[in-house]
């Protein structure tokens, strides 16, 4: 990598973020297109988020990702949002055009690309069903409301918090026809429901408890594709309990990749190499 007078910086705003894997997949992109840009870590400490946003203007950076703690409490220092970002009330990624700051939300079509391109699996006019109702559901289930999923079944430990979601959504879904439900986590053993949902996607953080949601595989559909947005390992137990029943499943390394990818393309408006990304984060990964 060589770095001229020219090189655009781009890079991370989180704090932690020592762990992150973005400047290993984004840099590998940036090569593999030949641009002349560097995508850098920052630490911003807690309090010094509004002074690192105004510096992007002030250093005159092309874009950042935001990573936790973040997503949430940068809005405010922004000149505009895009849908995803809106419906899911957090922001990922945000690109300074000219001086001014647009936040977008890459995890949410990040995901829907996954599905696609990984599963062949669109969206449209299907049953789903989240695990989870956290800030990483919020953006599964706007990616799944934006791409016309007919049912949305948020199924969380805390009642209180799909409710929340589902109340979000109230106004928008009467005009798309759209239902969102809430459930329990019992609902993940129940026979009737669960054959018939084309997708189960998990969300929690369980999988970082060494535990997974307690579904009951082999009430589902044949056809059912189950997700887990976890990527370490990347097969999770709850995808080897889903396999070990016969059923289609998807990893959450796809996800990371798509949502970098495209990120990559909101900043430099050219088409992400996704495979060299994708192996990037393999080889670190060692699979
Ligand atoms: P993230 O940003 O990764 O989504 P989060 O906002 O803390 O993290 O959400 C974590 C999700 O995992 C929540 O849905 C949480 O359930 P609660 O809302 O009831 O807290 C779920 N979760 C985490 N550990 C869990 C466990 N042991 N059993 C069931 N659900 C769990």
């Amino acid at each position: 990598m060589k770095i001229t007078g020219e090189t655009k910086v781009i890079g991370i705003f989180g704090y932690p973020i020592s762990h992150t894997l973005s400047p290993l997949i984004q840099n590998a992109a940036l090569e593999a297109l030949g641009l002349n840009y560097i995508y850098i870590p920052f630490e911003v400490k807690p309090n010094n988020l509004e002074s690192a946003v105004k510096g992007m203007q002030a250093l005159g950076l092309a874009g950042v990702n935001v990573t936790v703690p973040y997503k949430e409490a940068v809005i405010p220092f922004l000149d505009e949002i895009d849908i995803d970002a809106e419906l899911i009330g957090a922001v990922n990624t945000i690109v300074n055009k000219n001086g001014r700051l647009k936040g977008y939300n890459t995890d949410s079509p990040g995901y829907i690309r996954s599905l696609h391109e990984d599963a062949g699996f669109a969206p449209k006019g299907k049953t789903i069903l989240v695990i989870g109702a956290g800030g990483a559901a919020r953006g599964i289930i706007a990616g799944l409301f934006l791409n016309g999923a007919s049912e949305i079944i948020i199924a969380n430990r805390t009642i209180e918090k799909a409710e929340e979601i589902r109340l979000n959504y109230a106004e928008r879904c009467r005009s798309k026809h759209i239902q969102i439900k809430t459930a329990s986590l019992s609902y993940l053993k129940d026979p009737q429901i669960l054959s018939s949902v084309d997708l189960i996607v998990n969300t929690t953080s369980m999988g970082l408890e060494g535990v997974a949601p307690d579904v009951d595989f082999a009430s589902t559909s044949p056809h059912v594709l189950i997700s887990d947005i976890a990527y370490k390992p990347p097969v999770t137990q709850f995808l080897k309990k889903a396999q070990g029943a016969g059923r289609k499943t998807l990893g959450g390394l796809g996800m990371l990749v798509y949502q970098g990818a495209i990120s990559l393309e909101i900043w430099t408006g050219q088409k992400a190499p996704v495979e060299v990304m994708m192996n990037s984060l393999r080889a670190f990964l060692n699979e």
